[in-house]
């Protein structure tokens, strides 16, 4: 047998039996390699006796040819085999059963002011955010609270420096300043948000949220500022009926300044909101102060309106029933499972939606 055709039977066997893809680049190698067999064929082409070249030649073409296509072939078969082998591999089977793990929670408090801007957007407030770190001009000057006011004692406030210039808000008045300075009237926002004081026990910790309001517009009276919350806190406690007070008070930001109780009564150790004759503070609020206006370049001839600030945590506290404020703070994983809302069902707490 010529040499061609012992080394095209020998590959052809090869090349027919089982191979994976690195059997298959030595074959290559092995047959068209700089020192492959076919390689050297071609190389031995020369010294050929020229009566037999031409028939050697096409020979050699010939079984080139024929092995390098077997080749490509069989490389294609490999490929779309091993590809198969990685399907199999790779399957997924639905029916197992999942994973542990464990869920988040939503913290009641988020929930309550995420509850609380839905409520006040329904009826075309904005919600702007301020900073936790205010300037002492935003936090009381501009809210015509002059230096030696009592209120700064009175909020025992964090200050941040010893210049007393940068403090950690004690309320979220702050973002009445920074919205009117940035804007022009009218306004109509809601600013929920952490505040800081000096201050712990069962119904008071050194953090907590409230939420501003704010509504200046030309025309606005107590009677628009009284609509207004009566509207919020039905809305919020899912309640016909609500008894609310309004109740003199003074705020230097505010003239005049009330604050607002809501009746209550305990039935069975529980709280009935809107019913009974005893009353709780939930908020501070008035008629925006003229000097406050001023301040923020807007004109209260022209413009004037109503502010309120609600303690949040309170809220929470009240609608599910949690009795310790500082049981909020204390980020213990069980305490969250227990009062924290599934993500899945956050409920706007609109009327008709599912919770
Ligand atoms: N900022 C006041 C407080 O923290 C509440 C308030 C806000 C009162 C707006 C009047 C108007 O006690």
């Amino acid at each position: 047998m010529s040499e061609l055709k012992k080394i095209k039977e020998k590959f052809l066997l090869k090349i027919q039996s089982k191979l994976n893809p690195s059997e298959i680049n030595q074959i290559k190698t092995d047959l068209f390699g700089k020192e492959g067999l076919i390689t050297s064929q071609f190389k031995k082409i020369g010294s050929i006796a020229e009566s037999e070249r031409k028939k050697f030649a096409s020979d050699l073409n010939l079984i080139k040819d024929e092995l390098s296509d077997l080749i490509d072939l069989k490389s294609k078969e490999v490929e779309i085999e091993q590809i198969n082998i990685k399907l199999r591999k790779e399957k997924i089977d639905v029916t197992l059963p999942e994973r542990n793990f464990l869920r988040g929670k939503i913290h009641p408090v988020s929930q309550t002011i995420d509850e609380i801007s839905a409520i006040f957007s329904e009826i075309g407030f904005n919600v702007e955010e301020g900073p936790d770190v205010e300037n002492e001009y935003n936090n009381f000057t501009a809210l015509n609270t002059p230096d030696n006011h009592p209120a700064r004692d009175m909020h025992d406030t964090f200050y941040l420096d010893v210049n007393k210039e940068k403090l950690l808000r004690t309320h979220t008045s702050p973002v009445q300043i920074r919205t009117m300075m940035n804007g022009k009237a009218p306004f109509k926002i809601i600013a929920p948000g952490r505040t800081y004081r000096s201050d712990s026990d069962q119904t008071h910790s050194p953090m907590f949220h409230q939420v501003e309001g704010l509504h200046i517009d030309k025309n606005i009276n107590m009677g628009h500022l009284k609509g207004c919350l009566n509207y919020f806190i039905k809305e919020f406690f899912e309640v016909d009926k609500i008894k609310m007070r309004f109740r003199p008070s003074h705020f230097p930001f505010t003239e005049p300044s009330a604050e607002v109780d809501i009746g209550y009564e305990i039935k069975d150790g529980k709280i009935i909101i809107g019913e009974g004759d005893k009353w709780l503070e939930i908020l501070g609020c008035g008629m925006v102060h003229p000097n406050v206006l001023k301040n923020v370049k807007v004109d209260p001839k022209k413009y004037q309106g109503y502010a309120f600030g609600i303690g949040i945590d309170r809220l929470a506290m009240l609608k599910y029933g949690i009795n310790d404020l500082r049981s909020f703070f204390e980020c213990d994983y069980r305490w969250l499972n227990h009062y924290g809302f599934d993500p899945i069902d956050v409920p706007t707490n609109y009327r008709g939606l599912s919770r």
